[in-house]
């Protein structure tokens, strides 16, 4: 459709893997590999390794991200991180909202929306993640889950801060299980999340959105998700570990 409009994202979701050192070695490894690159890519990356990251990207055409962030400035929250810590030490990019941080620690579409905001203020660039259950997707309800939970992340978020929000769609059956969506069903979501910023915000903002898929992307079926007309990148988590898929994945999104 627009698909021009907008620049292709590939960003690794490492998760809870690598010490700072390995985290060196594998950015020096990834560096040359997609240093022609043409699309953004990032790393994102635990809290611990985020200086060893920063450090190794440094002259590099790779961004940085975190994989959370809360949502106040300062305080009384043991083991959290705020968004202005991370952009005090020049972090760019956080991941908010997967589905592992919904399913395992807690958030909710509430906590999506604080901790969106709070990012945004930060000068932040977020990539929010959205995504069924396979319960749901059998209950034939993918659409009202991704609407409900892009509108309530969104809600306190204005059209002009849209520049700084990328929307990840990762279908929770399909992260980490080798299972992915087909390039329709990625798509026909992908497509949904659009129009609905298109029913929020206008046309040229839905134009501008970049939306990501997310669930068991790799080398080899990257190609196919990235050429479908809603699809402007990705997410990934497992095959990011790996230099050399993790760059044929940039590859394959710089077509
Ligand atoms: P996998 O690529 O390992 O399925 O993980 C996807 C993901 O959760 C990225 O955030």
């Amino acid at each position: 459709m627009n698909k021009e409009l907008r620049k292709a994202v590939i960003a690794g979701n490492w998760k809870m893997n690598k010490t700072p050192d390995e985290t060196k070695a594998l950015i020096e490894a990834i560096k040359p590999l997609v240093a022609k690159a043409d699309c953004d890519v990032v790393v994102c990356v635990p809290y611990i390794d985020l200086f060893a990251a920063l450090e190794a990207t440094k002259g590099s055409n790779i961004k940085v991200g975190a994989e959370n962030c809360h949502w106040a400035e300062k305080g009384a929250f043991t083991g959290e991180v705020s968004a202005e810590m991370l952009k005090a030490i020049g972090v760019p990019y956080v991941i908010i909202g997967h589905s592992e941080r919904r399913t395992y620690f807690g958030d909710t579409d509430e906590t999506v929306a604080k901790r969106t905001r709070a990012a945004i203020d930060a000068g932040l660039t977020v990539i929010l993640c959205v995504g069924e259950y396979l319960e749901q997707r059998q209950l034939g309800i993918t659409m009202e889950v991704v609407r409900t939970q892009v509108k309530i992340a969104l809600k306190d978020i204005k059209k002009e801060e849209l520049d700084n929000i990328i929307i990840a769609y990762e279908p929770v059956w399909a992260i980490g299980t080798g299972l992915t969506a087909t390039a329709e069903q990625a798509n026909e979501v992908n497509k949904a999340i659009r129009e609905l910023i298109c029913e929020l915000y206008g046309q040229d903002a839905a134009d501008k959105m970049v939306v990501q898929y997310g669930g068991s992307m790799n080398a080899g079926n990257a190609a196919e998700l990235l050429a479908q007309p809603d699809v402007d990148g990705g997410l990934i988590g497992g095959a990011s570990l790996k230099a050399p898929d993790f760059a044929a994945i940039v590859e394959a999104a710089s077509k």
